[in-house]
């Protein structure tokens, strides 16, 4: 039994590796569109990046945990990422299948760790919709208001429509009074439609998105930077008050909350199938919305604790709160409210379009249902896991107010993230003749180093909340063992 757990998927036997999907199946089946640039790929890594971490969380994180030292947690967080993202892009180079580090775990580490990570990725994709799709409605909200300032007339929703109608408060679910989040289940109903026609319009539509958002972000940048206080960043660290508030213990904390702000630059390997030379191009796509983003990151958050005083900053929409002392920057003030209700809806875009494509590797090696594995005739893509994904996260984004989710979603991830650290490393011992287009220097030293930081920001979730994460593990087993184990195609060839 242990070899069957253990058995990995050959790499020649995926998908053309290297080279991306063939325009048809064995049998004349559809298969998905290869259609995505360099520009494209980059794109969709900024588009599913930049989202709630920076509109939301960030502001929060700096007056829970970390003051003006939120820029280190950045800097800390960041670097696990960078080198977690020097693998990705390994890998998404070598093997451009849309399962991303679940076929990665397949062909190093085998089945079963390949399901625990194609498991803990569903938190990361189908949460991560969910999580950002209630983060979206409050900006909406946020917009409806304003308009209906600038109207004089009321335009915004009842609040019993607006909000989700349970919450989780210290791990017990409980009733808010209200119906049902709307706008919620709104934009994931009409990203999930987008998503159904194709790759080249959701491409097309993510690009028009993160232009508006990226130049709302430099807007940002340019005119609330004349107004930095530099009083504001002193104590640079807090002194602790006790708990993860501030000090360097509340530095770490905060790290592993706005991990979630970098989550994204990964789905870009779930377009590997779909790219014209994911060879050259997968690198490029997951190393350059990476660093772009960071950049970006570390100067929105030093900006955001240099024109308000931190501790005002634990509102749901933090940079706009920031501004609230500049009469001065109310337009800015709107634009940001823009910019976040249209960036916000990218990440949903994107990793709405990931999940699907994850569930499609894991179909066609027999580990779900084959129905997860068919392609639209026409569109050319997953479409009845686009439908599934489409509900399942409209039912959790409409009825939870899913704070502590965000945190499951960052779990999953780093779970993902510390398992595809490793399997380079095993790989380049395994299979050192494989040609590699893109390969990470000093592997020994940034695999581990890799694996260990993502390790360590993931316990700092988990310590909190365990107990949810062990659920989630638990129903995963019962699905691999009720199902996944005895339809593997791999046990059906090798036995
Ligand atoms: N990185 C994405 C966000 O911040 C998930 O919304």
């Amino acid at each position: 039994m242990l070899k069957n757990l253990f058995a990995t998927h050959s790499i020649d036997a995926m998908p053309q590796p290297g080279g991306g999907e063939p325009a048809q199946g064995p049998h004349g089946e559809a298969t998905l569109k290869r259609a995505l640039s360099a520009r494209h790929l980059v794109l969709l890594g900024v588009g599913a990046i930049i989202g709630a971490g920076i509109f939301v969380i960030t502001g929060q994180a700096a007056a829970q945990h970390a003051g003006p030292a939120i820029v280190l947690s950045f800097v800390l967080a960041g670097i696990a990422c960078a080198l977690a993202a020097l693998c990705y892009a390994e890998f998404a180079a070598m093997i451009p299948v849309s399962g991303s580090a679940y076929s990665y775990s397949y062909a190093t580490l085998g089945e079963y760790v390949a399901w625990f990570v194609g498991w803990s990725l569903v938190l990361e994709y189908l949460f991560t919709v969910a999580t950002v799709a209630a983060g979206w409605s409050g900006y909406f909200n946020k917009l409806l208001l304003l308009i209906s300032g600038w109207i004089g007339h009321d335009v915004s929703l009842p609040a019993a429509l607006a909000a989700a109608p349970f919450e989780v408060v210290e791990g017990h679910i409980r009733a808010t009074g209200m119906l049902i989040n709307l706008p919620a289940v709104a934009i994931i109903a009409a990203i999930t439609g987008l998503c159904y026609v194709g790759i080249t319009q959701s491409a097309f539509v993510n690009s028009i998105i993160v232009a508006i958002k990226v130049t709302v972000i430099l807007l940002f940048i340019a005119f609330a930077a004349k107004y930095v206080n530099p009083d504001n960043w002193h104590p640079f660290i807090p002194v602790n008050e006790g708990g993860s508030k501030y000090g360097w213990g509340g530095v770490g904390r905060a790290a592993a909350i706005v991990f979630f702000s970098y989550i994204g630059f990964d789905a870009v390997s779930t377009a590997a199938a779909e790219a014209k030379n994911p060879q050259r191009d997968m690198p490029i796509g997951i190393m350059g919305s990476l660093i772009f983003c960071t950049i970006l990151y570390i100067i929105v958050a030093a900006i955001l604790t240099g024109i308000a005083d931190f501790r005002l900053l634990n509102t749901p929409e933090p940079v706009a709160t920031a501004l609230d002392s500049y009469p001065q920057l109310r337009w800015l003030q709107a634009i940001v409210v823009v910019g976040a209700v249209t960036g916000l809806s990218s990440v949903i875009l994107v990793m709405m379009m990931g999940q699907p494509r994850i569930f499609y590797s894991m179909a066609r090696d027999g580990l779900i249902p084959a129905v997860f594995g068919r392609i639209h005739k026409k569109f050319r893509t997953p479409h009845v896991g686009t439908v599934v994904v489409g509900v399942l996260a409209a039912v959790l984004g409409g009825m939870f107010n899913i704070g502590v989710l965000g945190e499951m979603v960052a779990m999953g991830t780093l779970l993902a993230f510390a398992t595809v650290c490793i399997g380079v490393l095993v790989l380049r011992y395994t299979r050192p003749e494989l040609p590699r287009a893109f390969r990470v220097r000093l592997p020994w030293l940034v695999c581990p180093l890799g694996a260990l930081a993502c390790m360590a920001l993931f316990l700092m979730s988990f310590i909190e909340h365990w107990r949810w994460m062990l659920a989630w593990i638990a129903i995963g087993q019962v699905i691999y063992f009720g199902y996944g184990y005895t339809h593997s195609k791999l046990r059906k060839q090798t036995t």
